[in-house]
């Protein structure tokens, strides 16, 4: 995992978190945030089933919401898109959605392992392509497509389906930065912020 590390501090895709206040909302007084990165800001429901997450990236509005996203057991149920409620310094809308509450991944466990495999290729791939700049990822994703690593057939139709969505969105993978995957409470592997606009 140390070369993972190495790879996601490479990518700078590890420290950047936005320090936007959280909007005001009827729906957000008083939850607890949980959870923060670089376009999104996660709040407890408080139902221990459910999270809002504020969403100011036109890659996550897209995935979370389009008739055609990736569907599955390995992406995240959203339950509710309320909308536009307040504006991020980026600019951006933030968008409320209500989404199923989702875990980090344990090293130990199969999902954590599952994820270790995944990003490990998909890094290798990244540095064998690099020279593709902005396109190296979205190869790097192609070719976890097609890998030979032993994957269960859900997990082969995620990636699938995570591919056709980048190609189609013009958006670009992240599988390195490790909070971007997770896990539901009954342990199965969930993509749960895998892309993003640069
Ligand atoms: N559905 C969720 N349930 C619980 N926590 C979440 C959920 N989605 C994201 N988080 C937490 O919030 C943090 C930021 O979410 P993420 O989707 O990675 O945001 P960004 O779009 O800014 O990268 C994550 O690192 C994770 O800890
Ligand atoms: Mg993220």
């Amino acid at each position: 995992m140390d070369e993972l590390a190495a790879a996601r501090a490479r990518f700078g895709r590890e420290v950047l978190t936005l320090d936007d206040p959280v909007p005001p909302h009827p729906l957000l007084d008083g939850k607890a945030e949980i959870g923060r990165g670089e376009y999104s800001i996660v709040l407890d429901k408080g139902d221990g089933e459910r999270v809002y997450k504020l969403v100011s990236s036109p890659a996550d509005y897209f995935l979370y919401t389009a008739d055609d996203r990736p569907r599955g057991k390995h992406f995240p149920i959203v339950y509710a898109d309320h909308g536009i409620v307040g504006r991020a310094r980026s600019g951006h809308p933030f968008h409320l959605m209500e989404m199923e509450r989702l875990y980090p991944l344990d090293d130990g466990s199969p999902a954590g392992e599952l994820a270790a495999r995944l990003a490990g290729f998909y890094w290798a791939a990244c540095e064998q392509w690099s020279r593709l700049g902005a396109d190296m990822g979205r190869i790097a994703l192609h070719h976890l497509t097609v890998s030979p690593l032993e994957l269960d057939e859900g997990v082969k139709e995620a990636l699938q389906a995570l591919s056709d969505f980048v190609e189609e969105y013009q958006v670009l993978p992240d599988l390195l930065n490790a909070n971007n995957l997770m896990m539901r409470k009954d342990g199965t592997l969930v993509f749960a912020d895998p892309v993003f606009i640069a």
